[in-house]
């Protein structure tokens, strides 16, 4: 008949605390994933049970650690990127107005030369291609007034035509709008939530918000995809962890718009707000939607978040202050 090997239990002492030794030196080592095992006779055993529970508290208070590092970290980036993105809007706030006021003589001077020159060139056609050609310059002024609004917008000098507004409303109201801009491709979904606060804004500001967002999602999905669009009430506490750093605490309106799309990558999300960062080809995309979107948000006291992975779509989360508790100017 064999005799049975040892089993835990019954390991004589000097092989259990041998046993235990070793695996001390493993977890010392960095192996905090070695389990500890009970061996030997009962003090030994008790022994190993201690070390073990004391080796679990390590672990767990190793990964609290690196959980609030990482956090630490988020709100840092976060907190480095709106100082950028305000030290920008001032420095194109700056030039923008400046820009905008050479604008305005340069196509009020050619207006003027268009309309003293119209009469004489409807008698004398060798006066028309000049006609023809202060109308250029007209129609490139106005354009680049255009642009510069939307800077002014991004930098947050506009003052907006603001009202107390249910957000469920405008929302459905540009529905069809957006239908229209999507196109057959893209399916769009309208999710709004019952009961929601009131927001001061101003109602153009806030389509200029849905419009820039959704035709993006639709460049994102040029294969077609979901578009979905939810709004809700959400709270921000003072102690919420996921809170923006540049958030304060209060009632908020949330809006989402999220799509099937391409996605974005790290850079991509970090420069997004970014004036004139654009990932289209030259003469596809101005790089000002988002920088007028983030104008506009923060102009009303609230935060927009992109939630993107590459090849995984984009979540777009805009939360906006309700009525009369707007944190302005902040
Ligand atoms: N829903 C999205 N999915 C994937 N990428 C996006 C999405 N929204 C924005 N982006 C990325 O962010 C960049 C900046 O967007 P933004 O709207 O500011 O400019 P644009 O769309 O390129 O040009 P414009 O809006 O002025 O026509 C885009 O070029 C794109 O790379
Ligand atoms: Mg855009």
């Amino acid at each position: 008949m064999a005799v049975p090997a040892p089993t835990r239990a019954t390991m004589a002492p000097e092989a259990a605390l041998a046993e235990l030794a070793r695996a001390v030196r493993e977890v010392a080592d960095g192996g905090y994933d070695r389990r500890i095992p009970t061996v030997g006779p009962p003090e030994i055993a008790d022994l190993s049970r201690g070390v073990e529970l004391m080796r679990t508290r390590l672990v767990g208070a190793l990964a609290e650690r690196e959980r609030a590092e990482a956090e630490r970290e988020r709100l840092q980036r976060r907190l480095g990127q709106s100082q950028r993105l305000e030290s920008l809007g001032q420095l194109v706030g700056g030039v923008a107005h400046d820009f905008n006021n050479l604008l305005g003589i340069i196509s009020g001077y050619a207006d003027f030369g268009a309309e003293q020159l119209a009469p004489f060139a409807a008698r004398d056609p060798r006066l028309q291609p000049v006609l023809a050609d202060i109308e250029q310059v007209q129609a490139a002024a106005r354009q680049a007034i255009r642009v510069t609004r939307q800077l002014l917008t991004f930098a947050k000098s506009k003052p907006a035509d603001s009202e107390v507004l249910d957000l469920n409303e405008v929302v459905e109201s540009a529905g069809q709008l957006l239908r229209r801009s999507l196109g057959r491709q893209v399916e769009l979904v309208i999710a709004t939530g019952a009961g929601l606060w009131p927001v001061e804004a101003d109602r153009g500001q806030l389509e200029q918000i849905l419009v820039n967002l959704a035709v993006n999602a639709r460049d994102a999905m040029p294969e077609g995809g979901r578009l979905a669009i939810t709004t809700g009430n959400t709270f921000v506490d003072a102690d919420d962890a996921g809170r923006p750093p540049d958030l304060k605490p209060g009632r908020y309106c949330r809006l989402t718009v999220a799509d099937t799309g391409t996605g974005m990558d790290a850079e991509t999300i970090e420069r997004a707000f970014e004036p004139f960062f654009s990932t289209k080809p030259p003469g596809q995309g101005t790089g000002l939607g988002l920088a007028t979107v983030y104008g506009i948000v923060s102009g009303l006291g609230g935060s927009i978040d992109i939630f993107s992975k590459a090849g995984l779509g984009t979540t777009m989360n805009v939360l906006l202050p309700v009525a009369g508790e707007a944190p302005r100017g902040s």
